[in-house]
């Protein structure tokens, strides 16, 4: 993990409220799909935690949601040219072992962009089955990069796109044609509850990257702190944010 102060290339509107940001780090930058980055900006004690969408040479992205005065600030105020002090790569990031060879991936709302990354990463050398959930066709976005699954399914709340139901509904509905070798999921806890419960005993791995509230975002501070299934506690930005299902409380 390093701090920089990376200059943005890009800051643009991608879908209604989501953002992609791209900035030059100072030197070649590696990260792991799934690791994540905390981002500093002027006016704001703390950093703001967000994954990694891509990272090649020294050009990282993220996308974003506008939620609250951070990510406001962060749409509105750091334009092509601007400073932002970074840190970087973060967490562990998603683990495909080698004889995962059919992988499914299943993301809701923000929980989207860090398996963008892990699709990237793995296109070509799994088979990878996605189910990309959002609100609302207005809501949808980089489907260009979801593309490189083998097989994609979109969902829509509304059903204004793909199918109409959560992304675990329609993972849920093709499970047992598809058996993946495992699973690797990011988005509301809600979802990932959903689908903790509709996969628990088949016996197929299911990894999930958490999203807690983070002060530090290096294993400092313990605000991110959840609990581990059997009383212990695990902290979301060092110890996660991904985790074996089973392994927390959700
Ligand atoms: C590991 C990780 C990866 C994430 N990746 C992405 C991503 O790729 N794209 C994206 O849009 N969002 C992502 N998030 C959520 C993102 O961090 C929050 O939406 C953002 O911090 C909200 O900041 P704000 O100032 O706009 O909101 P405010 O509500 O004003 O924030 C107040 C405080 O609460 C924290 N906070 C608020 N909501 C969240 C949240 N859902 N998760 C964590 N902290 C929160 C803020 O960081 C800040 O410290 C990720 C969160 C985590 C933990
Ligand atoms: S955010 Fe500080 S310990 Fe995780």
């Amino acid at each position: 993990m390093r701090e920089i102060v990376a200059t943005v290339l890009e800051n643009k509107r991608i879908a209604d409220g989501i953002y992609s940001l791209t900035f030059a780090a100072d030197e070649e930058t590696v990260v792991r799909p799934g690791q994540f980055c905390m981002i500093g900006l002027v006016g704001f004690p703390l950093r703001r935690p967000i994954a990694v969408c891509q990272a090649a040479g020294e050009r990282v992205t993220v996308c974003y949601q506008v939620r609250g005065s951070g990510t406001r600030s962060l749409a509105r105020d750091y334009k092509a040219g601007e400073k932002l002090s970074v840190l970087l790569p973060l967490g562990n990031g998603f683990f495909v072992a080698p004889d995962e060879k059919r992988i499914a991936v299943v993301g809701g709302g923000v929980g989207i962009f860090p398996l963008i990354s892990l699709i990237r990463a793995c296109a070509g050398k799994k088979e990878i089955y996605a189910y990309m959930g959002f609100r609302n066709r207005a809501a949808l976005c980089m489907e260009y990069e979801m593309q490189r699954a083998d097989h994609l399914t979109l969902a829509t709340d509304d059903g204004s796109v793909g199918f109409h139901g959560t992304s675990v509904q329609a993972f849920m509905s093709e499970l047992d044609e598809v058996k993946p070798d495992a699973v690797f999921a990011c988005g509301p806890t809600p979802m990932l509850r959903a689908l903790k419960s509709a996969m628990s005993g088949r016996g197929i791995p299911v990894y999930v990257s958490l999203e807690e509230r983070m002060g530090c975002g290096i294993g400092a501070c313990l605000v991110c702190v959840c609990n581990r299934t059997g009383g212990a506690h695990a902290r979301v930005c060092k110890d996660g944010p991904v985790f074996e299902i089973g392994d927390v409380e959700l």
